[in-house]
């Protein structure tokens, strides 16, 4: 059984999709959602689920190196073997990254090589893009980059303000997210596209 962790800094709506998507027969489990932030609103979602939780609060660490370190920590004690990154909001060092090679993934709201960093939905709305999406990927020493194992896109509707769009996106990423994780866990890094049904109704998990 592989043990995953899964680190947040907000809603935590992606970390609620890997999590409801492993029981039964598939080869994970979740051991620990961890987040950065006290009031992140995916902890009492965790709890919820009956998740073990933790919170390393960046601001208690005299810097990135150290606050790296508690995780890793953390991480240690419960055993972990992946860890998803769903929207943990922290730039991450060598420390980590090192510490973790080849076991973290991430999932990044644009299609990636394009749009990494913040503001990827108003960014693509600017630049007049036909189509969005999101990526997972490997996690590097590199913000947003690392070998892609899956995309999913969306059209970019005329009358799309970031927040409709990061809706349309949102609803994919939940889709995305544990279909890549659960080919990862077996051993499967090719790359996963999925295209946006354009007749299913958009009921995303907002917060
Ligand atoms: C997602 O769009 C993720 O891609 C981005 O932050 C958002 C997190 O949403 N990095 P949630 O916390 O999973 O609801």
């Amino acid at each position: 059984m592989t043990r995953v962790a899964i680190l947040i800094s907000g809603g935590g709506s992606n970390m609620v999709a890997l999590v409801e998507s492993m029981t039964d027969n598939h080869p994970s489990r979740p051991v620990l959602v961890l987040s950065n932030d006290s009031d992140a609103g995916g902890l009492s979602k965790a709890r919820d689920l009956g998740i073990e939780t933790a919170v390393v609060n960046h601001r208690h660490y005299p810097d990135r190196e150290a606050f790296e370190r508690a995780i890793n920590a953390q991480l240690d004690a419960v055993d972990a073997d992946v860890i998803c990154l769903a929207g943990f909001m922290r730039i991450l060092t060598p420390v980590f990254t090192d510490r973790w090679a080849g076991k973290v993934l991430n999932i990044h709201p644009s299609l990636l090589p394009k749009y990494p960093g913040l503001n990827t939905h108003a960014r693509a709305i600017e630049a007049g893009d036909t189509e969005a999406g999101c990526t997972v990927h490997i996690v590097t020493s590199e913000l947003d980059d690392g070998p892609i194992l899956g995309q999913a896109r969306v059209p970019v509707k005329p009358d799309d303000t970031p927040a409709t769009l990061a809706a349309r996106v949102l609803e994919m990423e939940h889709k995305l997210y544990p279909a890549v994780l659960h080919r990862f866990v077996n051993g499967d890094t090719t790359p996963l596209y999925l295209q946006h049904d354009a007749e299913a109704p958009i009921t995303p998990r907002l917060s």
